[in-house]
């Protein structure tokens, strides 16, 4: 699988050259139809458009019904491409539908938000979210191609490029101490985002190759995600405080700092600065008491357990990360105390 960082314009003719498709299907959802479709629709010979609604809350099963279905009217058979055109909820989904589609047709992604070009499209992990719960049905499969190109950030709105810069914060937290240093002592707007992705990509890339079906080294990329993944399941359900990924992820990554700090992993000063950072750019997500115990309870569902045992990857050093560390529920509510006070 190739990922390419450059302008779509010399990528995609160069991809679909090389190869010899039956149909080509782009999927969008309303946004990414309206934004980023005319930016490639002329690169593209004869295909079909099919549109989700935008959001997290679309990523279900009765949308990838309505792809299959489209896919099934237009007769598309097993040499057909799925072009996933979107961030992250379109490429989970879409890759999730091409990967078992008849058993599987090839597809690519073209993430279309910075969180989907650092973080979603790399790595293989696809999937929908059932009955509330996140990324609940899914497979592990890489797709032909990913396609990136920074143009599409002009069309996206602020808040969602903060909500990709958390992983990209995350990146260079458990991987580069020297990347590290040079963000933080920028705000959003000063970032070099063509460095950046290519950046976080080749972190990411670097260790998903190393262990493609997490079972060891990968889980370092689940760091702020165990209390992160939390806080967003447990919010998705009230539309007036739902996160977007990235917020939710630097909470994570605050509580869970904290927890690496109690058990003499990390320096107070790593996690003063993290905390500094982390609330200067996201601010603190308001946590009531009766917000804990769900969800201290919603971490149990992680995938990232053992006999119901929460697992976590925590930071051991400035550009470093261990996993695997058992934590158990009174640290976790520490870590939330220590975070909303
Ligand atoms: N597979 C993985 O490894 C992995 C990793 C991280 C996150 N994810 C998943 O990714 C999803 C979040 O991805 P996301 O943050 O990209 O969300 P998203 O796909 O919902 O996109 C965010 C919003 O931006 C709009 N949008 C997208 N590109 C745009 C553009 N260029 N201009 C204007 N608007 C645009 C979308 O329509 C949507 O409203 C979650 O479902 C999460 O579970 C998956
Ligand atoms: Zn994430």
């Amino acid at each position: 699988m190739s990922i390419q960082i450059s302008p779509l314009a010399e990528s995609l003719p160069v991809f679909l050259k090389q190869h010899n498709y039956s149909a080509i299907a782009v999927l969008a959802d309303a946004n990414t139809k309206r934004f980023c479709y005319p930016a490639i629709k002329n690169f593209l010979p004869k295909h079909k458009i099919i549109t989700l609604r935008a959001g997290e809350q679309y990523k279900d099963l009765t949308a990838c019904e309505m792809v299959w279905q489209a896919l099934t009217d237009a007769q598309f058979d097993r040499h057909a491409l799925l072009i996933d055109l979107g961030g992250g909820v379109v490429g989970d989904l879409g890759g999730f539908c091409a990967a078992t589609y008849k058993r599987g047709i090839d597809f690519i992604q073209i993430p279309t938000t910075l969180l989907s070009q650092v973080d979603a499209s790399v790595g293989g992990k696809l999937g929908i979210d059932f009955h509330g719960f996140k990324n609940h049905i899914g497979v592990f499969k890489l797709p032909e191609a990913v396609l990136i190109d920074t143009v599409f950030f002009q069309t996206l709105p602020e808040l969602e490029l903060r909500s990709g810069f958390a992983e990209i914060i995350k990146h260079c937290l458990i991987a580069d101490a020297a990347k590290w240093n040079v963000i933080r002592r920028r705000d959003l707007h000063q970032q070099d985002w063509n460095d950046l992705v290519a950046h976080s990509v080749a972190i990411k890339k670097n260790i998903v190759e190393q262990d493609p079906n997490e079972k060891g080294i990968r889980k370092v990329l689940n760091y702020g995600h165990t209390l992160g993944h939390a806080l967003e399941t447990h919010f998705l359900a009230d539309p007036k405080r739902r996160l977007l990924h990235g917020e939710a992820i630097a909470a994570g990554m605050i509580a869970e700092a904290f927890i690496a700090k109690r058990k003499g992993l990390i320096e107070i000063g790593l996690l003063e600065q993290i905390e500094e950072y982390l609330f200067s750019i996201y601010g603190r997500v308001n946590l009531a008491d009766a917000d804990l115990e769900p969800v201290l309870t919603l971490t149990l569902q992680d995938k990232k357990n053992r006999n119901g045992e929460v697992r976590m990857a925590l930071l051991d050093g400035p550009g470093s990360c261990t996993y695997d560390v058992p934590v158990t529920k009174a640290e976790m509510r520490r870590a939330l105390d220590y975070y909303r006070t």
